[in-house]
């Protein structure tokens, strides 16, 4: 079941279902739908239907819902069984956002903690347990934004790399709810968006957004970044996250770790923002992580066109990771962390 609406949600529990905008038809088409089944679930966060690190954790805290509403068991034992195997099917369908996990977690910590509950209650207890996660990511999102604008400089001129706005969260975004917030405090000359190839959430996503919020914006291709730091345009940069480790070592989208170097290269602050659900202190450094990689397709072809030979080798690693040096600060909801990242994340998430 599809509707249009004008005003956008990127996520909304109906009651019964998961209603997302389909974010793989902007800006051409703002399109509703509704999952109403864990594989529903699962196929909507690996096609970027619903994408961006929260918007995952909080798709995927419904889509775990879903996944043992129906569930007969009556004893907490197989319950629970059934309730781990619909968090590891739900986990494998993005494995790089550390969010889906960690909201996949809360849940089930939920039921193993509860043995005294029947599944009865505790399948209501995990549906407010995942209304709770939607509704603090808004809260999350909004600190984020507003910790961020001191970092702001007036007439900013601020690059940022794929989408990270309330399309990728709840709401307000993470380094969009600085540029958003700076926005208000009229702090904000420019916004140079990176078009963040291949699959264009910059241009697709981020620009439908800022558009949409009256920043002002310019859109440029991935590989003009470095000329725009050269010619002395750009006065720092902020990205979002997919995961931060202990030592503050960041996996983002494909091209974050290039344009932390080039910041690097110019003398530019590079920041991330990112709310406590994406930091994951079990991993030490970005070595870690798992990169997704997703199909050659989504290079050779350029929409329907195809813009490759048929039957070539194809790198299509969807994200990337920059080293904690990079890092001139970590923007979230409770404060600007600076290095030593090491000392200062643990300090404040554990
Ligand atoms: O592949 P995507 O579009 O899900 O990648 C999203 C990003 O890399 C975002 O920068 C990140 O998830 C932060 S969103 C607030």
């Amino acid at each position: 079941m599809t509707t249009i609406k004008t005003n956008y949600n990127s996520i909304r529990w109906t009651g019964s279902e998961i209603e997302i905008i389909d974010q793989t038809k902007l800006p051409e088409e703002e399109l509703y739908i509704s999952l109403m089944t864990i594989d529903e679930t699962w196929d909507a966060i690996s096609k970027l239907k619903v994408r961006g690190a929260p918007a995952i954790g909080i798709a995927g805290a419904y889509g775990f819902y879903l996944g043992i509403k129906d569930s007969p068991e009556t004893e907490h034992a197989a319950f629970l069984h059934h309730a781990e195997k619909v968090a590891h099917y739900l986990n494998s369908s993005r494995p790089t956002a550390v969010n889906l996990n960690w909201a996949l977690q809360l849940l089930l910590a939920e039921i193993r903690k509860q043995p005294d509950k029947s599944p009865a209650e505790l399948k209501n207890i995990v549906l407010n347990r995942a209304i709770e996660i939607h509704n603090e990511d808004r809260e999350l999102c909004k600190a984020i934004g507003e910790h961020g604008v001191s970092l702001v400089p007036e007439n900013a001129r601020i690059l940022t790399h794929c989408n990270t706005g309330g399309l990728a969260t709840a709401a307000y975004g993470t380094a969009f709810s600085v540029i958003l917030h700076s926005h208000f405090a009229k702090k904000v000359k420019m916004v140079w968006v990176d078009e963040t190839r291949p699959l264009n959430q910059g241009s697709r996503l981020t620009a439908w957004e800022l558009k949409k919020a009256g920043v002002p914006f310019t859109l440029n291709i991935d590989s003009a970044a470095a000329s725009l730091m050269q010619n002395g345009e750009v006065d720092l940069i902020i990205t979002g996250a997919d995961r931060i480790t202990r030592n503050g070592d960041t996996a983002n989208k494909i091209g974050t770790y290039s344009l932390a170097v080039l910041a690097h290269a110019h003398n530019i602050p590079f920041y991330i923002a990112a709310p406590y659900s994406t930091i994951d202190l079990e991993m030490e450094t970005g070595a870690e992580i798992e990169i997704e990689q997703r199909l050659p397709m989504e290079v050779t072809y350029f929409g329907n066109r195809q813009t490759a030979p048929d039957d070539i080798q194809v790198y299509n690693p969807a994200f990337d990771i920059t080293p904690n040096h990079l890092i001139a600060a970590i923007i979230t909801e409770k404060g600007i962390v600076k290095p030593d990242y090491r000392k200062n994340i643990p300090r404040l998430f554990s």
